[in-house]
């Protein structure tokens, strides 16, 4: 269950150790609020709850802090790539003001949080940078500086970096900073129940009962319920048709001599993002794409290191991880009130800057179940309908969802034969005259499942580099047993044939 089953564990997983500290719900239980999902989001909602009186139950399908939280690159920064001048386009200046305010009020947050709950999360202030090295692109940093200065943010045009490569342009925000996303988490936790309230690890939501939240451990009946479990479990909000997963990997090395103090994200594609850590790791991510679009994902890997070793005087490359988030057709990620359901709250699409937009995410809601305003509640409205703006983003994921879900019956009448797939390979094949989504072990055993998606019936790919079987429509993702590794999926794949 969980992120227990991930083939490559994240730097922050390994050195905090993934293994589950709290026990699973063990009986029914009656709380003020029910948060479903620890990660950055739930986690620092129920901080916040509790700290404010609510008694507050926390539930995670698997260990704690170990979803994309265990496995992103933890910039906390409000500049997020080229997103100011985006949205000044298509909202306006006045909602990418709000969106910078509350990201900025974010950072602010998490450095209080850890000094007041002396959580020692190797955090540190750092400058946050977006750039380019193309002649071609030297305009849009331009335009961001313009759009992140009108939003206001202290942002500045630059060419001077410490990247080992020239750069032609770059954006600069001062006064960001940067952490061991894990660390940070597990210190809320322990906030958490040090303030009265309660975290259960390997119970999974199944569906919401009105305010009580149905899991495979027990029921959990509330006032409120915050969904925080990164796409939600449950989604009448219609987020699956309004977002794209995008799956990342990330590679670290201890750097020899002097580490970069900033944090980096190129514009150019494939991305490269550069950041380091207090303790001497280099982390480097990029190579981004749609889940379940890739052949070979190992090739990811593969491309990530070349580039850092062509750059960077690092030792041996000792951790190597990838994950996914999901982006929001308009740009803006859904905190609110969830619709369909009276009393339950939601935040998800963070688009890949999580860590301010989680925390964003926790102040919101906190402020909607205590039944105060929220400064920011307008700029990231979950109840909101599709802009003009984002129609044809919508549009075109929408028609892709199809193409997955009809072209894919197509292409399994032409599935190759289970006896083609050799040992450590995995694929949609043919067996026995059924079509199965099969891994050969390397003792040469078959492991076939179903290959529909547990979710809404799209048919799962095979991840070469995490040994999993991902879902193109909406990033469900099981392991090689067929269990749930990562929703919006609840239940597991089926054995072979059913
Ligand atoms: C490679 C990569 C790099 C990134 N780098 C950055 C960065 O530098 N800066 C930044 O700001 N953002 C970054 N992000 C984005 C950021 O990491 C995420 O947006 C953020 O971690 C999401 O937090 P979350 O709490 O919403 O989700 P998660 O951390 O995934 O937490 C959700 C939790 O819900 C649980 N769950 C799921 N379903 C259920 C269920 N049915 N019942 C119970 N529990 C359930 C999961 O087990 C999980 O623990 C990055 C993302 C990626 C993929
Ligand atoms: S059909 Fe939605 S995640 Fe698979």
């Amino acid at each position: 269950m969980g992120s227990l089953t991930e083939t490559n564990p994240s730097l922050w997983v390994r050195t905090t150790g993934p293994a589950p500290i709290h026990g699973p719900l063990g009986h029914d239980i009656t709380v003020d609020v029910a948060v479903v999902g620890a990660g950055l989001a739930g986690l620092t909602a129920a901080r916040l709850l509790a700290a404010d009186g609510a008694t507050v139950a926390v539930l995670d399908a698997g260990p704690i802090c170990a979803g994309v939280t265990g496995y992103t690159t933890a910039k906390v920064t409000s500049l997020h790539s080229l997103k100011y001048a985006s949205l000044r386009s298509s909202f306006g200046a006045e909602r990418a003001a709000g969106y910078a305010a509350a990201n900025e009020a974010a950072i602010r947050k998490i450095t209080e949080l850890a000094h007041s709950d002396g959580i020692d999360c190797e955090l540190e202030p750092a400058a946050a940078f977006t750039y380019t090295c193309e002649a071609d692109q030297v305009a849009s940093i331009e335009e961001e500086v313009d759009a992140a200065t009108q939003a206001g943010l202290l942002a500045s045009f630059t060419t001077d970096t410490e990247l080992p490569y020239d750069v032609l342009a770059a954006i600069r925000v001062d006064d960001q900073a940067q952490f061991h996303p894990r660390m940070f988490c597990l210190g809320l936790a322990e906030a958490i129940i040090g303030a009265g309230g309660s975290v259960y690890e390997r119970t999974r939501a199944l569906e919401l009962d009105g305010r009580t939240v149905v899991t495979d451990r027990g029921r959990v009946t509330s006032d409120a319920v915050v969904v925080t479990t990164h796409i939600p479990f449950v989604d009448t909000g219609g987020y699956f048709g309004r977002m794209e997963p995008k799956r990342s990997y990330a590679l670290a090395a201890q750097v020899r001599g002097e580490r970069p103090r900033g944090m980096y994200i190129s514009v150019e594609q494939p991305t490269r993002s550069v950041r380091s850590t207090a303790s001497g790791w280099l982390v480097i991510s990029g190579e981004g794409h749609k889940v379940g679009h890739d052949d070979d994902t190992r090739q990811r890997y593969e491309a990530l290191e070349a580039w850092t070793t062509e750059h960077f005087d690092t030792e041996p490359i000792e951790h190597r991880w990838s994950a996914q988030d999901y982006s929001p057709a308009d740009g803006l990620p859904f905190i609110g009130r969830l619709p369909g359901h009276e009393g339950a709250f939601v935040a998800t699409g963070f688009g890949k800057w999580g860590m301010t937009n989680g925390v964003v995410s926790a102040m919101i809601l906190n402020d909607l179940v205590q039944g105060r305003a929220n400064p920011w509640e307008a700029v990231f409205d979950a109840t909101r309908v599709a802009l003009k703006q984002s129609a044809k983003g919508v549009v075109s994921e929408n028609v892709d969802v199809a193409k997955r879900f009809v072209g894919d019956r197509l292409a399994g009448l032409r599935a190759p034969d289970a006896d083609e797939l050799a040992p450590g390979d995995g694929g949609i094949v043919t067996l026995d005259g059924d079509t199965v989504a099969a891994f050969r072990d390397e003792d040469g055993t078959l492991h076939p499942l179903s290959p529909t998606c547990t979710h809404l019936g799209c048919r799962v790919s095979f991840n070469t580099a995490e040994r999993s079987w991902d879902c193109p429509c909406h990033g469900s993702r099981f392991d090689l047993d067929g269990h749930v590794i990562q929703g919006p999926a609840t239940k597991d794949l089926l054995p072979k044939g059913l």
